[in-house]
């Protein structure tokens, strides 16, 4: 058995399945930048960007060199209960991208694992024991993560046995007092823009308020930066924006260079001290893989290349250029209902259509009867032109727009006139 089919036996059954039967089971076998190739030689232009993974491009060739002459000698990868130098290092980059306020840093290897520890960190500093969460949220799968994720599909199925924590309206300041005001909360935790609930920007005023709110009533501010930090919004981190400074934020996704996975959780001055202060704790949470020296040689890379002078203001440049292009190519379509943007973060978000044919109950997928279908359609049509493009996690009528930061004005052009002919085609057609 070759290994897609061992994939669709072994790894995800229905996923798998669902990719023959439908015609979309690319084999692909080559990676390069903003494109995707498969066996046939057929070329992608991949708009998923690995949900946030590939800020620099697939395979980037200045992270693949530093990991070629890190391998090319024989350093430890992990220092058990030892000084870690690589991981001291990253932390002392990161802590300066920021300015003075923060601190200390924990790593992991995941976005989820970063979440956890953000966390339980706010839970040990403040001794309260709820983290306010908001609606619409995406925090990750684990257990911890999955009691800050907005109620739905991921966590329905598991709230018997999550922890209770209070789920406030995104962007509403006064649901936020009140839930601050009632309850045990160690912390506020928020995405500065809601990806997977259909690209929702935090204002700088709702931030602003939380900020004051999470320190009139002895909270802790957190910001999850794993989709939002290295680049994507046009500053190094999300948050840089409205210039409202989280106690604690985290990263993950695209701060390996896209080639090795590592997270990492940013905690102001004296948190950690409060959190895990003494010998017997100081361990307490912690991950074998996390902060090994692979991982943090690819992160400090991606920082000089993120954080070398002209990239952060080239990637505005990129991102203005193309929201006027996309705005002015879906300007009267029929079904568009807004386009949401910062940085290089887009979407696009469509009125549904309720055509008799287009219900997804026709094609066999009961499971999914009444969830929106023109998202699906658009990228649909958008795969028969070669390129790659995904809708939101929580709201399948937005549409994201997720370029490699590095993103040529060819692919821009491609993108722009096929996303302006697949939703003109379905406003006329549905
Ligand atoms: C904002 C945010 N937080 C956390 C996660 C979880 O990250 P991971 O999939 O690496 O566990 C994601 C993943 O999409 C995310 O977008």
């Amino acid at each position: 058995m070759d290994g897609y089919h061992a994939y669709t036996r072994h790894v995800n059954p229905v996923l798998g399945k669902f990719l023959e039967l439908t015609g979309r089971d690319l084999r692909l076998v080559h990676a390069q930048g903003g494109v995707l190739e498969d066996a046939e030689g057929r070329r992608f232009d991949d708009w998923i960007s690995g949900f946030g993974s590939f800020n620099l491009g697939h395979n980037p060739e200045v992270i693949k060199e530093t990991l070629r002459e890190h391998l090319s000698g024989n350093a430890p990868n992990l220092f058990v209960e030892n000084l870690n130098p690589y991981a001291g290092t990253l932390a002392e980059r990161l802590i300066d991208a920021c300015g003075a306020t923060f601190e200390t840093v924990f790593f992991s290897n995941s976005g989820s694992e970063a979440v956890e520890a953000a966390l339980k960190t706010a839970i040990l500093a403040t001794g309260k024991k709820r983290v306010a969460h908001a609606e619409g949220a995406y925090h990750g799968t684990t257990l911890g993560a999955l009691a800050c994720m907005g109620r739905g599909l991921y966590r329905d199925d598991f709230n018997g046995v999550l922890a209770d924590f209070p789920e406030v309206p995104f962007a509403d300041a006064k649901a936020l007092e009140n839930a601050l005001s009632k309850e045990d909360v160690a912390a506020f935790i928020v995405e500065p823009v809601q990806i997977e609930a259909g690209i929702r920007i935090a204002g700088d005023e709702y931030l602003q308020d939380a900020r004051k709110l999470c320190d009139r009533f002895g909270a802790l501010l957190i910001f999850d930066e794993v989709h939002t930090g290295m680049g994507r919004t046009g500053t190094l981190f999300g948050w840089q924006h409205s210039g409202v400074v989280p106690d604690i934020f985290t990263l993950a996704k695209s701060l390996g260079g896209g080639m090795v996975p590592i997270g990492a959780v940013l905690m102001a001055e004296g948190l950690w001290r409060r959190a895990y202060g003494n010998y017997l704790r100081c361990e307490i949470h912690n991950s074998t893989f996390g902060g090994n020296a692979l991982a943090c040689r690819a992160a400090l890379k991606t920082l000089d290349v993120i954080g070398a002078s002209g990239f952060l203001a080239s990637v505005r440049e990129r991102g203005e250029a193309l929201y006027l292009r996309l705005t002015q190519a879906l300007e009267g379509s029929r079904l568009l209902e807004r386009v949401a943007w910062r940085g290089l973060l887009g979407g696009i978000k469509l009125k549904d259509v309720n055509h008799p044919w287009l219900q997804w109950e026709n094609v066999g997928l009961e499971e999914l009867r009444g969830r929106p279908i023109s998202g699906v359609l658009v990228m649909e049509r958008l795969a028969r032109r070669n390129i790659l493009v995904q809708v939101c996690a929580h709201d399948w009528s937005v549409i994201r727009v997720e370029p490699p930061l590095t993103v040529d004005p060819d692919a821009c052009a491609r993108f722009v006139d096929a996303m302006g002919e697949a939703v003109r085609w379905l406003g006329e057609n549905a």
